[in-house]
């Protein structure tokens, strides 16, 4: 499965912050935002994936992440030249998708949670046409909203519905086939002006072709598009690490623990920012004696980690 990052936009709701810089380069705690849904594509075991952002942030957005090789996976670049729309990614990254299927994160989105991993992978593994991923909000009305059966087949869609059918908000993480390329082809722009990506979800649910996957409670979904929601993740992501000592979307230890890169790359990369806490936690990682066998057990079961925990 290839992995697509749609990080431009144009971040109004963060004006005047975003005035001079892309969204996705701002920080969430210690890290640049666009470094969490990168750490999902690569957590879903994706290493093909392209950042499409607009023309004016690509240079930036190359010089943060190169060309994947020091995180053991390829990046590559592309524009999109105005804020057309989420399904526009397809048409953008419509060679690189070719016949593979793909995974499409918004940049600004924050997954969390116990056994997130095993869930995408799962999600991937079995995925066929659309899957996109529902969590439970307080405030439908405000996202796409989506119905669906016992057997998490989707009923119905709609975006920002006056009177929601469910409390599942559709999040900014989906999963399709490389029809994806010729519906968005054929969607029309909406009121407001854009393409939709609902539209696109809806194209497959016409056809009976739209799965959900949802996220529990024990999930955490983020957006970081305003001010509140920015400084709210913030601190998510400051209190989860402080009281863990384990650090969200650190995409130099996801590298190393699904095997990417060696220890001696880690160690580099640790080396050459250990005057802060980012560069010393990779330098702890590099001498930890726990294997990624380990780690991934925790993933499963919590307590082992209580219980063994260095
Ligand atoms: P939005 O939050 O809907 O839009 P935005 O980022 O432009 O911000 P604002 O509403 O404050 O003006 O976009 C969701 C994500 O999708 C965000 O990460 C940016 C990305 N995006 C694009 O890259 N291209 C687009 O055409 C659109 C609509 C969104």
């Amino acid at each position: 499965m290839k992995g697509i990052i749609l990080a431009g936009g144009s971040g109004s709701r963060l004006s005047p912050t975003t005035n001079s810089i892309n969204k996705h380069l701002l920080a969430v705690f210690d890290k640049p935002m666009i470094y969490y849904p990168l750490s999902v594509l690569m957590l879903g075991s994706i290493k093909d994936i392209m950042i499409i952002s607009t023309p004016c942030d690509r240079p930036r957005f190359e010089e943060l992440l190169g060309d994947g090789s020091t995180l053991g996976i390829s990046l590559t670049y592309q524009e999109q030249e105005e804020p057309n729309g989420i399904p526009e990614a397809f048409m953008i990254a419509e060679d690189f998708i070719g016949k593979d299927n793909v995974a499409l994160i918004l940049g600004d989105n924050i997954f969390y949670g116990q056994g997130f991993t095993t869930m995408l992978r799962n999600a991937i593994k079995h995925h066929q046409h659309a899957t996109v991923f529902g969590y439970r909000v307080k405030d439908p009305e405000r996202f796409g909203v989506v119905e669906f059966d016992h057997q998490q087949k989707v009923l119905s869609l709609e975006e920002k519905p006056a009177e929601p059918k469910s409390d599942f908000a559709v999040t900014g993480l989906y999963l399709y086939d490389h029809r994806a390329v010729d519906l968005a082809r054929k969607l029309r722009f909406s009121n407001r002006g854009e393409l939709e990506i609902t539209d696109l979800n809806r194209e497959y649910l016409k056809r009976g072709q739209l799965n959900v996957q949802l996220l529990g409670r024990g999930f955490a979904w983020m957006d970081a598009g305003t001010h509140e929601s920015l400084f709210e993740a913030a601190a998510f992501v400051r209190n989860i690490q402080q009281r863990q000592g384990f650090k969200l979307a650190c995409l130099e230890e996801i590298a190393y623990y699904m095997g990417y890169i060696p220890k001696e790359i880690l160690y580099q990369k640790g080396k050459s920012m250990e005057k802060n806490d980012y560069g010393k936690y990779l330098l702890e990682i590099a001498n930890r004696k726990h294997t990624q066998q380990y780690w991934e057990a925790i993933d499963r079961n919590p307590m082992l980690g209580l219980v063994e925990n260095e």
